[in-house]
């Protein structure tokens, strides 16, 4: 054991999503996903050696006894002896609120927890150990552009454009009223459009890669605008039914698109499991877009693509 580690992972967002899983002990996915690391926001985690034999856990500078358990678990595909541990994770970015926080958290526990229990596991292992924290936090140890397979596997894919810019549209920071973990399993059991949810989302991975290989960035938009919609179309046909867009998101949306099929800028959308809305464009475009949507009282954010990954930022012996 180290006397102390630091390791830092990027938020990512999907493109092509992930929503159900067919194997939840072992956290596998329905779907082939495809994400973009961003470096706007991160997660940040420190693993201490203390002097006392308590476990602690602190999130945002708070210590966090309702997670604690959720991090020990997780712990303990590193090591059964927790005692004497203590983990404190920063997120730059919004906690909870459908912004990755739950993705980088543990990318970067995972990696700061392989470092610091000195198991050396290789990035197969460590990617089986992080998908179980959150499924989606298995994309965020690579940077760029990045595959979870549907068979549980981890990817990297070539990223060939190099003026992409992603806009986070913050709608809410609040904490969403249905984590995705339960969504997406009351989506698997009762979404009346499931089943036709995975099979697109298997042409819609191809697709992605195809365009995407092409250099084709306007087939590109369309194809992943039209997959973050199917996600919400079957939240939305569960039930109870799950409501992440808000009439704000689909109104800045529909401001997105109108003001592509008017030729003004192309940029397409992605949403997760919340209100908050991304924009995806070229570089060109982002001031336009910028001033567009603050005249209209949106904010916005823009990330370049992360190109570090989950990696270690400091560590000292024991
Ligand atoms: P998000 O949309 O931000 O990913 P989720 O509701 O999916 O939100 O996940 C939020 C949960 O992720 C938190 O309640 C906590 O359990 C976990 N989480 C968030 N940040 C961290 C972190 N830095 N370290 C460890 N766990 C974290
Ligand atoms: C909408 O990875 O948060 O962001 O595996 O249950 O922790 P769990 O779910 P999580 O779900 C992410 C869903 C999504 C789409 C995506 O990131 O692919």
């Amino acid at each position: 054991m180290k006397s102390k580690v630091i390791g830092r992972a990027p938020i990512n967002i999907a493109l092509i999503k992930y929503w159900g899983k067919k194997d939840e002990i072992e956290v596998i996915p329905f779907q082939p996903s495809i994400s973009l690391s961003l470096d706007v926001f991160e997660s940040e985690t420190t693993i201490t050696k203390t002097k006392n034999d308590k476990f602690e856990f602190f999130l945002n500078g708070k210590e966090n006894f309702e997670e604690s358990q959720k991090i020990k678990k997780f712990l303990n595909y590193f090591s059964d002896d927790l005692n004497g541990v203590k983990v404190e994770s920063k997120n730059t970015g919004p906690t909870a609120a459908g912004l990755a926080s739950s993705a980088s958290g543990f990318a970067a526990l995972a990696i700061t927890a392989n470092r610091f229990f000195e198991k050396k596991f290789n990035l197969e292992k460590l990617a089986t150990i992080t998908r179980k924290g959150s499924g989606s936090a298995i994309r965020s140890l690579l940077p760029g552009c990045v595959k979870w397979n549907s068979d549980g596997s981890l990817s990297k894919l070539t990223w060939p454009f190099n003026d992409i810019r992603v806009g986070i549209s913050i709608i809410s920071d609040k904490k969403k009223q249905i984590g995705s973990t339960k969504a997406m399993a009351t989506s698997v059991k009762t979404s009346k459009i499931y089943n036709d949810w995975i099979n697109q989302s298997f042409i819609d991975a191809e697709l992605f890669e195809f365009y995407k290989n092409k250099k084709d960035f306007s087939s590109l938009g369309e194809l992943f605008e039209k997959n973050a919609l199917l996600m919400h179309k079957v939240c939305e046909l569960s039930n109870p039914k799950i409501q992440y867009l808000t009439s704000k998101s689909y109104e800045l949306i529909r401001l997105i698109q109108n003001s592509r099929k008017k030729g003004i800028f192309e940029a397409f959308v992605t949403m997760d499991a919340g209100p908050n809305v991304k924009i995806i464009t070229k570089e060109k475009n982002i001031n336009t877009i910028s001033e567009l949507l603050i005249s209209k009282g949106y904010n916005v954010l823009w990330s370049n693509i992360d190109t570090e990954g989950a990696k270690i930022i400091y560590e000292s012996e024991s």
